[in-house]
């Protein structure tokens, strides 16, 4: 619960707070995913994470300019959002014992990281739209495409590890 209020008044600054917790949700990704990295047995798995982490930092990189853009600092607001992630995913690291099963559920921890992401990016992208600031919507269809990918390449994944563990493909 907040303790005091933002006092949004209108779509701009609304927009603004918004990419302050994707740059929060962005250093947060940052910290999180080399436990995945660690976590991960599958070799395609531990790659996709790594080639994602790269991603992310350029991903910091991009919200903080457009940051500063408007704002002429790079400050971030809490995503609260991440921080739930992020717990679900440190908890499969700890409680999943099997390596094929625990690559599993890490990918399913990663795929809702992604999913959250390409909806903040969405959401960012159509009210920068709506803003006028094209350069803006540009940036951020440029980070939510590395999103989309990086969901795909886990679908993708998620094919071979399941086969590996048992788990027959579609199965869930
Ligand atoms: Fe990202
Ligand atoms: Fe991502």
């Amino acid at each position: 619960m907040k303790l005091m209020s933002a006092h949004i008044e209108d779509l701009k600054s609304l927009y603004i707070q918004n990419l302050q917790k994707a740059l929060d949700m962005e250093q947060k990704i940052t910290s999180s995913l080399p436990d995945l990295i660690e976590a991960s047995s599958d070799p395609e798995l531990k790659n996709a994470f790594s080639t994602h982490l790269q991603e992310t930092r350029g991903h910091v990189v991009k919200v903080e300019s457009l940051l500063r853009q408007h704002t002429g600092e790079a400050e971030s607001e809490t995503c609260k959002v991440i921080n739930g992630l992020s717990t679900e995913a440190s908890d499969t690291i700890k409680d999943v014992t099997d390596p094929s099963v625990r690559d599993i559920a890490l990918i399913g921890a990663g795929q809702q990281v992604e999913h959250h992401e390409i909806a903040v990016y969405g959401t960012l992208r159509s009210w920068a739209a709506i803003l006028g600031l094209s350069n803006d919507a540009l940036v951020l269809k440029s980070i939510e495409e590395e999103e989309l990918n990086a969901d795909e390449i886990l679908t993708s994944i998620a094919d071979t590890v399941n086969l590996q563990s048992g788990v027959p493909v579609g199965a869930y």
